[in-house]
């Protein structure tokens, strides 16, 4: 018998970490496999630099349904995705709700979905920041408490879900797909036009990128952190792709130094081609902390905590905090050329979508995706 598996996306970050789970899918359905798919696109993110050119570039099908719920207050896109969701799944329930990462969908989904006895699948599960002022460490934390099946990225997220009381047999630890999507993609990456057309030089740039509430909501915040941004890069031109939150903010600051490119959010063969030939990124992103790791490009990391430890501990990332002041000095380091090297955390090897499509069939065969027995294996 076939199990259907809804796999949910929203927002930008979702859909590199989707795309190697839907392949992994095709290719055993394409042997006989008993799982298939529905492909849920939450709305949250709707512009097509956003979502769209993410789709066509990544080779991720067209959704089989948009729930398009649009932008919001946290409470009314929450509200207004678990609406949506429900009303699908009332039309035809899945047999699992199969989330990514720990954006507003991420968590509403899968409350709709066990809120209807349909077991939740968390792909990233046993992240933490420990910083309960930033959303998404509330939706890893609610998320991580209505999932049944947790697959993660590291063992120190295992160990956490541990810690939490979750039994060993629910925890399977895979490695990384957005590391799948990076490795698949790296021989297609290509310049953006601006490069050229600016006379930009390979390799003698820096890359920032920003748009988390507490870095971007407060004009004079973010103006002082450009400035100094702006200050330590000793001239060098500075690509800031502009995430259009902190867009609406720049725009209230008036002028901005000259070195700085603004650009508008870069499609993902281009965004990931600026980091790989760049002298180091500036950013406030979990996710380009691992793609940065994996492709051995020095990076600073604008927050107090991180959900990604390994980042730091094996890999090329530093927390500087979010005091601007710690910009310049950090990167007269990262100039000088004495930013450490790095390495590749466990794992990350371009094989974790095939170990989840794997482990979902297991699963799935073994009957273990039904509902009454979902219940009974919990502690
Ligand atoms: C969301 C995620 C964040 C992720 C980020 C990547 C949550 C809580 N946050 O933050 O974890 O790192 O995506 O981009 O889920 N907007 C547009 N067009 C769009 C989408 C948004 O113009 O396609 C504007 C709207 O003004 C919107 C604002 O950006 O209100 C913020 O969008 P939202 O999805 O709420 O959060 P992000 O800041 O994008």
């Amino acid at each position: 018998m076939s199990a259907l598996v809804d796999i949910i996306a929203g927002a930008r970050p979702n859909f590199m970490k989707i795309a190697p789970i839907i392949r992994a899918l095709q290719e055993r359905k394409a042997h006989g496999s008993v799982l298939d798919w529905r492909l849920v696109h939450t709305g949250q993110h709707y512009d097509p630099r956003m979502s769209g050119d993410f789709f066509k570039q990544l080779g991720i099908p067209e959704p089989d349904v948009n729930l398009e719920v649009g932008s919001g207050s946290h409470a009314g896109q929450t509200a207004a995705i678990m609406v949506a969701y429900e009303k699908l799944l009332l039309e035809r329930e899945s047999d699992l709700c199969l989330v990514v990462g720990d954006v507003t969908s991420t968590m509403a989904c899968s409350i709709t979905a066990q809120k209807l006895h349909i077991p939740v699948a968390h792909v990233e599960g046993g992240l933490r920041s420990g910083d309960w002022t930033m959303p998404e460490e509330i939706n890893r934390l609610v998320t991580d408490s209505v999932t049944d099946w947790f697959f993660t990225t590291s063992r120190n997220a295992g160990e956490i879900l541990r810690c939490s009381g979750v039994g060993e047999e629910r925890i399977f630890f895979v490695g990384n797909t957005m590391i799948d999507t990076l490795l698949a993609n790296l021989e297609r990456i290509r310049p953006p036009a601006f490069v050229e057309e600016q006379g930009i030089d390979n390799g003698e740039y820096l890359v920032l990128t920003l748009h988390r509430p507490a870095n971007v909501d407060e004009p004079a915040n973010l103006a002082r952190l450009l400035g100094e941004v702006a200050r330590g890069s000793e001239g060098k031109p500075v690509v800031f792709p502009v995430h259009p939150r902190t867009r609406q903010v720049c725009e209230q600051i008036g002028e901005l130094p000259d070195n700085l490119i603004l650009e508008e959010p870069q499609p993902y063969l281009e965004f990931i081609w600026l980091v790989r030939n760049a002298l180091g990124v500036i950013t406030d992103s979990g996710g380009i902390t691992e793609e940065a790791t994996v492709m051995g490009i020095p990076c600073m990391t604008l927050r107090n905590t991180t959900e990604r430890p390994e980042t730091v501990e094996i890999g090329t990332n530093e927390l500087l905090g979010t005091d601007p002041e710690r910009i310049a000095p950090a990167l007269k380091r990262l100039l000088s050329g004495s930013w450490k090297k790095g390495e590749i955390p466990e794992m990350w090897d371009g094989k974790t979508g095939e170990r989840i499509a794997a482990t979902l069939e297991d699963l799935a065969s073994s009957g273990r995706l039904s509902r009454n027995e979902v219940r009974s294996g919990r502690n």
